[in-house]
């Protein structure tokens, strides 16, 4: 697992955004994993903005969410697809169906399965850029996830819906469970990259630079992987 440290939080976006420009110079039709959260947020401005003024053939990709809500009651304002599509593929003019989601309701098992086949039926995943949550989370992976774990549904810890609450109108309407590729499901990728961005991060940063693969710690997973780079901007990077 290979750590890069840059300055800014527009170096992290940077970094990304020229794997993603060389994979779409490279491949007819590249299939990348997406995160929600705050993380991405200046990646997704930057692809924007190149798809609109650098004609970055951003609408030639296919890509697929890492996660979702799973409840009966997630307004569809919070939901990590309308997230994707108000930050990411509306802005850059790109039609909605080139974004496969996972839905918040239904037969989660049969949901799970198609997810994955149609990963499969895309070609797989080229590039999957993830984020990390603060007790090492990726996607909705949470502690004690099986490191070899497909797209399924996920019990979230507290951390995690406290992290989240500023989507819902407070922590009590924070969902309990959430639907997700799972580790096996990201490790499947060609490429992985994990951003980290500020201070709040900077405890975790160490810690997986420092773990051993443990389930304790589902990104440590990822070092079994041989293409995954974790880019951090200065202050996610301070205790490195
Ligand atoms: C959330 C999401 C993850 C995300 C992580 C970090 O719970 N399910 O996909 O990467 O936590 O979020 P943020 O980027 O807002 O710190």
């Amino acid at each position: 697992m290979n750590f890069r440290q840059v300055d800014a939080r527009a170096d992290v976006a940077n970094v990304v955004f020229r794997r993603i420009e060389h994979l779409l110079a490279t491949k007819k039709t590249p299939v990348f994993a997406l995160p929600a959260g705050s993380t991405p947020l200046p990646l997704y401005e930057r692809l924007v903005d190149a798809t609109l003024h650098s004609k970055l053939p951003l609408g030639r990709a296919r890509f697929f969410a890492l996660d979702e809500w799973w409840s009966e009651s997630v307004p569809a304002t919070a939901t990590f697809r309308r997230f994707l599509l108000e930050y990411l593929l509306i802005p850059a003019g790109i039609p909605e169906d080139r974004l496969a989601s996972l839905p918040t309701t239904g037969d989660a098992g049969a949901t799970a399965t198609a997810y994955e086949e149609a990963i499969s039926r895309a070609g797989g995943i080229d590039l999957a850029i993830l984020g990390i949550g603060g007790n090492g989370h990726v996607a909705f992976n949470e502690p004690g996830t099986p490191l070899d774990s497909l797209t399924g549904l996920r019990e979230l810890t507290e951390k995690t819906r406290r992290a989240n609450a500023y989507l819902f109108t407070g922590e009590s309407t924070v969902p309990t469970h959430g639907i997700t590729v799972g580790i096996g499901t990201i490790m499947a990728a060609q490429t992985i990259v994990v951003m980290a961005l500020g201070q709040g991060k900077a405890s975790i940063v160490k810690q997986l630079r420092d773990s051993p693969v443990t389930k304790d710690l589902p990104a440590s997973a990822l070092k079994r992987h041989p293409a995954v780079e974790v880019i951090v901007d200065r202050l996610a990077g301070e205790l490195l």
